[in-house]
């Protein structure tokens, strides 16, 4: 992997610069030039008025379908209360809250929905959701992309694609030199959660097979379409959200079983996912007026 933009710090200390090669030994010696000894951890809930926006998102809908009794909103609060985390992380959601509220809903929201979805599938769910909650931001590299671009409502233009792609390589450069660990799952679900299972995804084409990976990436894409979006006027309807998620899975893109946990916690009746049958059928309708992925066709800045 090659670095094709710099990677930065929330305070702007440099880390890498464009065109540094990820190898072992760069990444060694960039977690050996971290002096902090070892960073503050907080619990994530009791930071600012992260439990209370935490609260206000899962009752709106879709999510309060999802979140649909005290009981279901308590099991998951329970769960995320033993999260701590580390002070540059909070302050990247401090940042993201007052510079870009949706990336901020995001980042929170694709954690609370993962957590539903990895005790459903994962037999160390706590465990898991621990680790990878130290950086509950798998866009935590989304600090390096310049507000214009990440904001921008109109279609990008080829090099502002190039560089909001970069999040990921930039948030696994990020959380491997905060966790000074470059195999910290944190680090490795920021690298890797735009990967899909059929390799078609991005930054490295690598086919995804890691299942703890694969839950981020539905519950990232199901949130995306559901929630604002600077790109598009208005959010998918749930309806036509699930249909994405599962048009994903018949390309092979994300597996059957996440996508029926998915399914399940969006039933009133809370089937086990094992017993939901997904539908094919397409009845959606997209919202007309969608930006997201679009690429000016002239390149005005290249
Ligand atoms: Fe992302
Ligand atoms: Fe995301």
């Amino acid at each position: 992997m090659k670095l094709s933009y710099p990677v930065h710090t929330l305070d702007n200390q440099l880390l890498l610069p464009a065109g540094t090669v990820l190898s072992t030994e760069t990444l060694e010696d960039l977690i050996s030039s971290n002096k902090v000894t070892s960073y503050q951890a907080y619990p994530l809930l009791e930071y600012g008025m992260v439990k209370h926006d935490l609260l206000r998102q899962m009752i709106r809908p879709p999510y309060d379908l999802i979140f649909s009794s005290q009981e279901r909103i308590a099991g998951v609060m329970t769960v995320l209360e033993k999260v701590n985390l580390i002070i540059p992380v909070l302050q990247s959601l401090d940042y993201f809250k007052r510079d870009d509220y949706h990336t901020y809903c995001h980042v929170l929201m694709v954690l609370a929905l993962s957590t539903l979805i990895a005790r459903d599938l994962l037999p160390d769910y706590r465990g898991w959701i621990n680790e990878v909650s130290r950086g509950p931001t798998h866009d935590i590299g989304k600090i390096c992309i310049p507000l214009h671009i990440l904001k921008k409502a109109t279609p990008l233009t080829k090099a502002e694609k190039s560089i909001i792609d970069h999040h990921s390589t930039a948030g696994y450069v990020l959380l491997s030199y905060l966790h000074k660990d470059y195999k910290n799952l944190a680090a490795i679900v920021a690298r890797d959660h735009h990967e899909r299972k059929d390799g078609s995804g991005v930054p490295r084409g690598i086919r995804l097979r890691d299942r703890m990976v694969e839950i981020i990436v539905v519950c990232d894409v199901y949130d995306a379409l559901i929630s604002p979006r600077p790109y598009r006027p208005v959010s998918y309807d749930n309806r036509t959200a699930i249909e994405e998620v599962t048009k994903m899975a018949e390309m092979n893109k994300i597996g059957w079983e996440v996508v029926k946990s998915l399914v399940a916690h969006n039933r009133k009746d809370k089937p086990r996912p094992s017993e939901v049958k997904v539908s094919r059928e397409k009845r959606g309708t997209t919202p007309s007026l969608n930006f997201h992925g679009v690429v000016e066709e002239a390149d005005s800045d290249s």
